[in-house]
């Protein structure tokens, strides 16, 4: 039995490698899912001609989470097709690996382009969709917003110092975010540890177990996990808020 029937999720970087999972797992829960791309047009239409059917349709709607003015289309374009959001995943994200000793490899262009989109991209999506997400429903349930986060927000361990900065700042977020749109809409980081992803698997093998071995769970997430916390966030953490769930096998233990 599906449990998210008749709702409606935008998931901002849809077609990304964690995005695709949790595009999935929200439809298989029975939301109609807007996949949210940026660059990728043709993954994410592809993704949301193959997501599992539901009682309204999915689509694929451009979403440039630097792009408030685009934002605020998509918001319209949300509201007249289906009337309706009660999800938003924040998933959207950007990086590159620089070495944290070398700040001059971190340039400044790089580093507007992180907090640009790890950042302000996620208060811009919650601002054009936040009367959505807050409409009263019949059942009295919540809206609610999902920011991916990063284990790099607390073990200040990633690909350059700016993204674990802007993961930290994602998670600082969720709780002011919480605290300001109680009761209207709910607002949960799932941080995941290493996922592996696509991106991931292309990356050294003997880097990628090395990050598995040091993980007391002596693996790597898998999307599909990432995915479950969102959706359990929608369907079982009905009285959570402000929370940050971890998703990282215990890596900060280790
Ligand atoms: N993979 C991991 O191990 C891991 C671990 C912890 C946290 N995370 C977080 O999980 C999220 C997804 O990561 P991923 O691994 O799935 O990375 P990914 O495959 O590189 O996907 C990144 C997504 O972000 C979108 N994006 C980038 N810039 C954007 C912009 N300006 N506007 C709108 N969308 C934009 C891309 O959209 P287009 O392709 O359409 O351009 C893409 O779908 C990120 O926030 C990342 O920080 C990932």
């Amino acid at each position: 039995m599906s449990t998210l029937n008749g709702q409606v999720a935008v998931v901002t970087g849809g077609a990304g490698g964690l995005g695709e999972a949790i595009c999935i797992g929200l439809a298989q829960a029975g939301c109609a899912v807007v996949v949210g791309y940026n660059s990728s047009e043709g993954p994410a239409r592809a993704l949301a001609e193959r997501l599992a059917p539901v009682a309204l349709p999915h689509v694929a709607l451009k979403c440039p989470v630097t792009d408030s003015a685009a934002l605020a289309t998509l918001a319209a374009e949300v509201q007249q097709r289906y009337g309706r959001c009660d999800i938003l995943v924040n998933c959207a994200g950007t990086t590159r690996f620089v070495p944290h000793a070398d700040l001059d490899g971190l340039d400044d262009a790089l580093i507007d382009q992180i907090l640009a989109t790890n950042v302000r991209g996620p208060i811009a999506a919650l601002r054009a969709l936040k009367p959505l997400l807050a409409a009263p429903r019949d059942d009295g349930a919540t809206g609610l917003v999902v920011n991916i986060s990063s284990i790099a927000a607390v073990t200040a361990m990633g690909s350059n110092i700016a993204y674990c900065a802007s993961k930290a700042a994602v998670d600082n977020l969720t709780k002011s975010m919480a605290r300001a749109l109680a009761p209207a809409i709910r607002v949960l980081s799932v941080s995941p540890g290493l996922a592996d992803t696509d991106f991931v698997k292309s990356l050294d093998l003997a880097w990628r177990n090395e990050q598995a071995s040091r993980t007391p769970l002596q693996r790597l997430a898998l999307p599909e996990e990432v995915a479950a916390a969102v959706v359990a966030a929608a369907t079982h953490l009905t009285f959570t808020t402000g929370a940050v769930i971890p998703v990282d096998g215990g890596r900060p233990l280790a």
